[in-house]
């Protein structure tokens, strides 16, 4: 079980040790404020009968388009399945060379993979954590198909510099903005800005389902169209298959879900802004904060440091009741899950540094001021305890 899956229901709160305790994450909160509204949708739907794809499901994805301002978006059942459909729709096969980032969730690097390309690990900019554009140029060859770009903890690649490299090689841009719905970059929602994006509904995610889906977004007519029929085995209708495609299906419980939520998303972003800013105010100097970009602006779906003593930190920070993730311990180029593509030590130094010195401190939107005061408090003391540097 990974670490992002254990925080969901618990919040995976710290013992107490006297004092507050601030969970790294609670969507009991959430839940217990939209009770009425989640199992009236509910019910409506189990009266419909239409349990998946269906009028609710054609509904959500109109107003997740329209609110992201792009042209379509396909419900499919979970961010990966997002990204695995949008490689099929871009005609991946075995012996293409994707270039993936070497930190993210597994899954930005395993789809390629799945379909028989080969992967090619780009390191990020430490200070970001975005992949960054010019380790893209770096591994652009010949034989490269597709990028993939993850917006990583809710901030955005640098889409600009990324897409002029890309298009210069007449290369596909896929978006990974499973952490980043509502972010933009230069004005422009994540998601929106290459062949296609690639939304998770997972329930921590920024707007969230109550169990897996996903949504793959795309300004492109034709892409869409292969994007429906790849979620359907490639049925045109009839039971006659055109292409091989997947059962990746949204369906309509999860779908009514995310019909609650959508509305109250824009609010929820502008509070984990207001949370970062208070934390990057009482941090910085403290302990290495998030830089995003001047063109982006972020949706914050972690908020996550750096620093050299990380473990201890963590500890400490357990010991007095505050709840801290590793997203994530090992970068991608390092996973031996991608065998035969795994690499060495030392390929993705700004990745590996990430890897070694990341902490993700409490961010969800009913986080209240005084928490997240407690939690720089107990940073500070950390800080105040050992020598300077
Ligand atoms: C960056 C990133 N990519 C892809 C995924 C995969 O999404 P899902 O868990 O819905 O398959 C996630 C979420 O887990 C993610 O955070």
């Amino acid at each position: 079980m990974n670490e992002q899956r254990e925080t969901v229901g618990h919040g995976g709160t710290p013992a107490a040790a006297g004092g507050m305790t601030v969970p790294f994450f609670d969507l009991g909160r959430q839940t217990r404020r939209l009770r009425d509204d989640l199992s009236r949708a509910l019910m409506d739907v189990v009266d419909s009968h239409r349990f998946v794809l269906g009028a609710v499901v054609d509904d959500v994805e109109r107003k997740i388009a329209d609110s992201l301002e792009v042209k379509h978006a396909v419900g499919v059942a979970s961010g990966s399945d997002a990204l695995l459909l949008s490689l099929m729709a871009a005609g991946i096969g075995p012996g293409d060379e994707v270039i993936v980032p070497a930190f993210s969730f597994f899954s930005t690097a395993s789809t390629p993979l799945r379909l028989g390309a080969r992967v090619a690990f780009a390191d990020i900019d430490v200070h970001t954590f975005q992949v960054d554009p010019d380790e893209v140029r770096r591994r652009i060859t010949s034989r490269t198909r597709a990028v993939v770009v993850a917006h990583l903890y809710g901030d955005c690649a640098d889409m600009r510099r990324i897409r002029a490299i890309a298009d210069a090689h007449g290369v596909p841009v896929i978006e990974d903005a499973a952490q980043a719905f509502g972010a933009r970059h230069g004005g422009r929602c994540a998601g929106t800005m290459g062949f296609s994006g690639c939304f998770s509904f997972y329930p921590t995610k920024n707007l969230a389902a109550i169990g897996d889906a996903g949504m793959v977004v795309t300004g492109d007519d034709a892409v869409a169209r292969r994007l429906r029929l790849l979620r359907v085995h490639g049925d045109v209708g009839g039971y006659r298959h055109t292409i091989l495609g997947v059962n990746s299906r949204l369906d309509a419980i999860q779908a009514a879900a995310l019909r609650v939520c959508l509305p109250h998303v824009e609010e929820w972003n502008a509070r984990r802004r207001a949370i970062a800013d208070r934390y990057r105010s009482g941090l910085d100097g403290i302990v290495a904060v998030p830089a995003p970009s001047a063109l982006n602006r972020p949706v914050y779906h972690q908020f996550v440091i750096r620093t050299a003593d990380r473990d201890a930190l963590a500890a400490h920070l357990r010991d007095g009741g505050v709840g801290t993730r590793v997203y994530y311990p090992l970068p991608l180029h390092l996973q031996e899950g991608l065998a035969p593509m795994t690499g060495r030590p030392g390929d993705c130094p700004a990745a590996e540094e990430a890897a070694r010195t990341c902490l993700a401190l409490p961010i969800f939107p009913e986080l209240r001021d005084a928490e997240v005061d407690y939690v720089i408090e107990r940073v500070g003391e950390f800080r105040r305890g050992r020598p300077a540097g």
